[in-house]
């Protein structure tokens, strides 16, 4: 995947964006058919026919998802992870739907030619299906995501049909699911045993059978998501989960080094960037004490 060019991004954001006046040349020709190559979820279901991977990160704010947008990414999910990454809860459950309201916004933003998909936290979509509907859709109206996704499988199927039917995009959610980390009892691995494994292939099905375009598989066997990636036309998404996924989802944060408390197995560190901003915090704080900041060039 090129990365986008810097014209691209500009254009689709301002053609994205709720807020401020649409500039004159988007309805040239040409500024259309750059803005029109935005990622959709049938790029998504495009890729899997094509065997090209799907790459995903987790953004939260606008510098960040930005870069990742910038860099190429297929996928931006504003994840409920943003409650333990960013707020420093100690699990997701108690992230909010205005703090997703709030953290998606600020990605789609940023955003030219990723696809947006947002988390619909814990207590949002469980209770009926008016509420997750409305939900649901206060994340694509007032968030500006394309698409949504939500945790569970046959338990959460009637939901998933029920917010697709108002055409929301939905993304399932199964394996290790973080919003049921109490009856999970802790992030453990999901479908190492035998009838664990046909339940969440059973899930899998029923996912995609009620209309969503894609699912997350997280923290299962490489083995059994290989299977259910081979049983679905949908595109999985694999955190944790192998290589045989047709995408993979890892957490921004996580890949730049900047979580410190835990690092699963299946995280790969890609970049020490709490190293960089430690020491470009020091070095700051260095020259104010020293005097040496501001210089004559930061000075009217
Ligand atoms: O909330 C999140 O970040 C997620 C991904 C890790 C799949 O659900």
């Amino acid at each position: 995947m090129q990365p986008q060019t810097t014209l691209t991004a500009v254009a689709g954001s301002v053609a994205r964006a709720p807020f401020g006046p649409l500039p004159e040349a988007l309805f040239s020709f040409d500024e259309v058919a750059v803005v029109n190559k935005a990622k959709t979820v049938l790029d998504m279901g495009r890729m899997k026919g094509q065997g090209e991977k799907i790459a995903v990160l987790t953004a939260y704010d606008y510098p960040l998802a930005r870069l990742l947008d910038l860099a190429g990414i297929d996928m931006v999910l504003v994840g409920d992870s943003v409650g333990p990454v960013v707020a420093g809860y100690d699990n997701t459950l108690p992230v909010t739907m205005d703090e997703m309201v709030y953290h998606t916004r600020a990605v789609v933003r940023g955003c030219a030619q990723a696809l947006v998909v947002a988390d619909l936290p814990f207590l949002s979509y469980q209770v009926d299906l008016a509420e997750a509907r409305r939900n649901a859709g206060r994340l694509i109206k007032e968030g500006g995501a394309q698409a949504v996704k939500l945790e569970g499988g046959e338990n959460v199927a009637a939901t998933i049909r029920a917010i697709v039917a108002m055409d929301v995009p939905v993304v399932g959610h199964i394996g290790l699911t973080p919003q049921s980390i109490h009856r999970m009892g802790g992030y453990k691995v999901q479908g190492k045993q035998e009838t664990q494994a046909r339940q969440l292939l059973a899930d899998a099905r029923a996912v995609e059978a009620a209309g969503a375009f894609a699912i997350v598989l997280e923290g299962i066997p490489a083995a059994l998501a290989a299977e259910i990636t081979a049983a679905l036309t949908i595109p999985t998404i694999g955190i944790g989960a192998g290589v045989h996924c047709d995408g993979q989802v890892l957490v921004l944060h996580d890949i730049l080094g900047l979580c410190e408390k835990y690092s699963p197995k299946f995280v790969k560190r890609y970049a020490d960037a709490a190293a960089l901003i430690s020491g470009a915090a020091a070095d700051y704080i260095r020259e104010v004490k020293a005097g040496t900041f501001p210089g004559e060039e930061h000075s009217f």
